[in-house]
């Protein structure tokens, strides 16, 4: 397993540029399997994630042409296969979305049950609810979701819960049902617009899509398009936090700042400044940041996906910062690493309180999620000495070359290869 190596302490100084965004990009790749002609993406981010989820289609018959950086198109003349097998599926969760997609255009679906994971049980009871109101059969059997339907019908579903990739799938669903969807409490975050547009490229008629009420009216079939997928405003808010707390100067170019509202409010609050226009985002700090407090909440409110990154922040700031975490209920599994680190941070219940401590010192420390591993990251190179990441492979799911993104704009980080 590799281990990143990083040597703290140093300003960041210059510009970098933002990937394709993981949460949009594999929602939209599900999205090749509703129709037989090609669907041609741009901007998909290479992450490990990223190559699941073709190995996840391509075994349902997606025909996969096209090397990344540059367009990869995607068809799917017919179905190979109408099982998502649990080897896929426990090594990604997003496998859910191939569920809406192959039901829709297939009539039938096998896809196992994701399972707990590390940050929450996070069930998929949402996705099942949704699709039983647009008239699927599903049942449980053996650890597998089976799920079948001749033709969906239009319904209209209110969900529980905001939930980002339960909106995805119904409205994947929804575009091939017969008649009207409407999906009331739909997740309104920047991913779920994003395949939206990319299914209205594809023929489907959708309105609302970024609010919490979006109206579907299906058709009976959907063309090829082309597509480029949005920026990764959580790349570029892990990198807007490491920057202001490490300090320096740098321009996040190919960014989205207008999907970063709430993260960017913080970042000002903390004392970072911060400019952006269009489609870069520079910020700039040479002082020591004033502790934040903040309460994930969806879209958009502050990103549960930029929880960890904003505890790291903290660490060193001055004062005490509050932090809430209301969407999932196990994700403080970096506070007993960043402790390893020096910080000074207490739980209670769903809340950390972080009193800033005026450094961080080096040490071994274990990535445990994807976006915990960030945090390290932010803590190491705030850190003096050396930090050791092991475990990196859950940072190496969603974040295209990070270390040598850091290393381009000053940082002492080195992957070690095992
Ligand atoms: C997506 C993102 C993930 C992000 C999360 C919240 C992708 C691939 N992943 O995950 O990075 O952290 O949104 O912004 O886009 N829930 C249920 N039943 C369901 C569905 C969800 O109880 O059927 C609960 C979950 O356990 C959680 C909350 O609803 O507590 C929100 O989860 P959800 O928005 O569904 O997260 P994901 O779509 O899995």
């Amino acid at each position: 397993m590799d281990k990143l190596s990083i040597r703290g302490g140093k300003p960041l100084n210059g510009s970098i540029a933002m990937s394709g965004a993981k949460n949009a990009a594999l929602p939209i790749l599900c999205a090749a399997l509703l129709s037989e002609e090609a669907l041609v993406l741009d901007n998909l981010p290479r992450l490990q994630d990223i190559a699941s989820m073709l190995k996840l289609l391509r075994q349902h018959g997606v025909e996969v042409s096209g090397e990344q950086p540059g367009p990869v198109a995607l068809r799917t003349p017919h179905l190979a296969s109408d099982e998502a097998p649990y080897e896929i599926v426990k090594t990604m969760r997003a496998s859910i979305l191939v569920l809406g997609p192959l039901v829709a255009r297939f009539g039938r679906a096998r896809v196992s049950l994701p399972g707990g994971c590390a940050i929450g049980a996070r069930p998929v009871d949402q996705h099942i609810k949704g699709l039983e109101k647009l008239g699927a059969k599903v049942t449980i059997e053996q650890g597998y979701i089976l799920a079948e339907a001749k033709r969906l019908k239009g319904a209209r579903i209110v969900t529980d819960m905001v939930t980002v990739t339960g909106t995805e799938n119904l409205l994947m669903a929804a575009t091939l049902a017969e008649g009207q969807t409407i999906i009331e409490n739909a997740a309104r975050e920047p991913e779920v617009v994003d395949l939206a547009n990319c299914l209205i490229a594809m023929g489907a008629r959708i309105q609302g899509a970024g609010t919490d009420r979006i109206i579907i009216d299906g058709v009976a079939r959907l063309h090829g398009a082309k597509h480029r997928i949005i920026p990764d405003r959580i790349e570029t808010g892990t990198f807007l936090c490491a920057v202001a707390a490490v300090g320096g100067d740098v321009t996040l170019t190919g960014a989205a700042p207008r999907t970063l509202d709430a993260v960017i409010e913080k970042l000002r609050e903390a004392g970072a400044d911060i400019s952006h226009n269009g489609d870069w985002i520079r910020v700039r700090n040479d002082r020591r940041l004033k502790a934040v407090n903040a309460r994930t909440l969806p879209y958009p409110g502050f990103p549960t996906d930029m929880q960890a990154q904003l505890m790291a922040l903290n660490t060193t700031a001055d004062g005490a910062g509050v932090i809430t975490e209301t969407i999932f209920e196990n994700r403080f599994m970096h506070v007993p690493e960043l402790t390893r680190l020096g910080a000074n941070i207490r739980i209670e219940n769903d809340t950390a309180i972080v009193q800033g401590v005026p450094t961080l010192s080096g040490a071994r420390v274990m990535a445990t999620d994807l976006r915990a591993s960030a945090s390290l990251v932010i803590a190491g190179l705030i850190a003096h000495g050396e930090t050791v990441i092991d475990r990196i492979y859950h940072l190496d799911r969603g974040y295209e070359q990070m270390e040598r993104k850091l290393a381009a704009i000053g940082a002492d980080i080195q992957r070690v290869k095992s």
